[in-house]
């Protein structure tokens, strides 16, 4: 059951796109100045040695997802700025061994002159325990070892009411897709100013359209839709052929932001019998 560990897929093209949404939304953010609250759901490990095994496995995913990125940073679009600024901060030497997961990003964006909070929970007791001592000295940011769908929602509203609560399972099991939607509910209702961004795997499942038709459905006028897949639909088997996600209450400015790297993501991503990007906004 808790046989997943983030650290085999750090970096990979699904983290590749899901982190540069939640970093340009956060830097979207910090354009005013106002404080906001970030709620990190299913939030791993915090930072990833790429170089270092594990297990005695060495992670692999990353070299066709970030290893790419990092090659080719200085053809990217002006979009990705943000993002590649964080990557050159935590890989200051100019070689690519440490890749910053979603806290590492939330945290990074953080200003000293507001008080920003970051909130994590995460059930591995050992990715848990690596979270908790990144943070332990840092006033700004809880990690909670609990279950995220039960303990994220328990902390909601928080002070400030304005913020991200960024949604990304490991969908191992089937339920997961099943958590999603009344986890949605519930953040909603208890703090219906959140910017909501629910990340999912491009999978044979019959599970992901549903989960994406219904997310797409709790505020059908004000969503962004955004989807990349690297390689085709595998004709056979479960293989991830990509990921996408769905962003509710996006920030001002998100989707132009994508609009303009994602064709370029998907260029230096994806195989040339993968679909086309989308990247999809309905506003009010
Ligand atoms: C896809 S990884 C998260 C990666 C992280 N958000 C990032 O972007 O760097 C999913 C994480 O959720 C954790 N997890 C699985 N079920 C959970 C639950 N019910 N509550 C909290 N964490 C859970 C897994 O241990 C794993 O670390």
């Amino acid at each position: 059951m808790l046989a997943y560990r983030h650290a085999f897929h750090a970096g990979n093209p699904g983290d590749l796109l899901k982190h540069w949404v939640l970093s340009e939304a956060l830097a979207l953010l910090n354009q005013k100045k106002k404080p906001w609250c970030a709620f990190d759901t299913h939030a791993g490990a915090g930072v990833y040695a790429l170089t270092q095994r594990i297990g005695g496995r060495l992670p692999e995913e990353w070299r066709d997802g970030v290893g790419r990125f990092w090659a080719a940073q200085a053809e990217a679009p002006a979009a990705f700025a943000t993002f590649r600024s964080i990557l050159n901060a935590f890989n200051p030497d100019g070689t690519m061994t440490v890749y910053p997961g979603s806290p590492a990003i939330a945290r990074f964006l953080m200003r000293a002159d507001l008080p920003d909070r970051l909130y994590c929970f995460e059930r591995h007791p050992t990715d848990g325990e690596a979270l908790r001592q990144l943070f332990a000295r840092d006033p700004r940011v809880s990690v909670t070892l609990a279950d995220g769908w039960q303990a994220a929602v328990k902390r909601m509203p928080p002070p400030v009411r304005r913020g991200i609560v960024f949604v990304d399972p490991s969908y191992e099991g089937a339920k997961d897709y099943g958590a999603v939607m009344p986890f949605v509910r519930e953040v909603r209702r208890r703090f219906p100013q959140a910017v909501v961004m629910v990340w999912y795997p491009l999978l044979k499942r019959y599970e992901v359209p549903i989960l994406v038709r219904r997310l797409r459905n709790v505020l059908p006028e004000d969503h962004l839709w955004v989807e990349l897949a690297v390689t085709a639909p595998p004709k056979s088997g479960w293989g991830m052929y990509g990921s996408g996600l769905v962003v509710l209450q996006p920030p001002y400015g998100l989707h132009e932001r994508l609009q303009e790297g994602l064709t370029w993501l998907h260029g230096l991503l994806a195989q040339p019998n993968a679909p086309e990007p989308r990247v999809e906004s309905r506003t009010r």
